[in-house]
């Protein structure tokens, strides 16, 4: 009879998944109690975006985090916050295409290729969906090697993103500054140089 591994589930997993599920049920409670302000779709799509770009910052976060701290636990982290992140950039997506165009091709297309913010948004939404994809342990055997080099791809994606959202504002970039200068610092503690000086101290 084959054995099966048992995979032990540490708590920062459980509290991983509660919490992301978070802001999906304030918004589908505020969505059902009219709670939206006055432009539902607008707000809907704000809160999805921002719930996305956070949950890939944290993602990103996971291995900064275990150098600096050697706390290994949360590398199990890294994964699940991705595909929570991919799933509300579907959110946000079917927001402005579906519930905004209703699926309108034509009106979709028009709005999607005049602006380049959306461009912008959905390259980086088609790296999401690839890393998505590809975030089962069955790719990671079939790509091997190639699977870390795919994944680095993230990178591309969280400065894309960033720009989306500079670039979606009209006025106030102090947000999207903020989560730009976070993601910087996370990238800047993973270059191998800084990770050794780190890791000595
Ligand atoms: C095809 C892909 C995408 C489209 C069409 C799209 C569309 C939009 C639209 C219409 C807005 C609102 C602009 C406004 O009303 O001011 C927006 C804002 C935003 N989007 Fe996207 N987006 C896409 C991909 C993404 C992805 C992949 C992410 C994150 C992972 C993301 C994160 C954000 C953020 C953070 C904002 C700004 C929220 C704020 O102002 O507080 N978007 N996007």
């Amino acid at each position: 009879m084959k054995k099966t591994k048992k995979r032990k589930i540490h708590p920062l997993q459980v509290i991983t998944h509660i919490g992301a599920w978070i802001p999906f049920i304030i918004l589908a409670i505020d969505y059902s109690n009219n709670n939206l302000t006055v432009n539902p779709i607008q707000e809907a799509t704000l809160r999805t975006g921002r719930t996305a770009l956070t949950l890939l910052v944290l993602s990103l976060a996971c291995t900064p985090i275990n150098i600096i701290f050697s706390y290994k636990p949360v590398l199990k982290l890294s994964r699940p916050l991705g595909v929570y992140s991919f799933f509300y950039a579907l959110l946000h997506f079917y927001i402005f295409i579906g519930v905004d165009y209703g699926f309108n091709w034509g009106f979709f297309a028009e709005a999607f290729l005049e602006k380049r913010f959306t461009l912008i948004g959905g390259a980086a939404f088609l790296i999401l969906l690839a890393l998505a994809i590809t975030s089962t342990d069955g790719w990671k055997r079939r790509l091997k090697k190639n699977w870390k080099r795919l994944h680095r791809f993230v990178y591309l994606a969280i400065a894309l993103v960033i720009t989306h959202f500079i670039w979606s504002v009209k006025s106030d970039y102090r947000l999207a500054l903020v989560y730009g200068a976070i993601a910087l610092i996370l990238l800047i503690i993973r270059v191998p140089v800084i990770r050794k000086r780190i890791l000595r101290k």
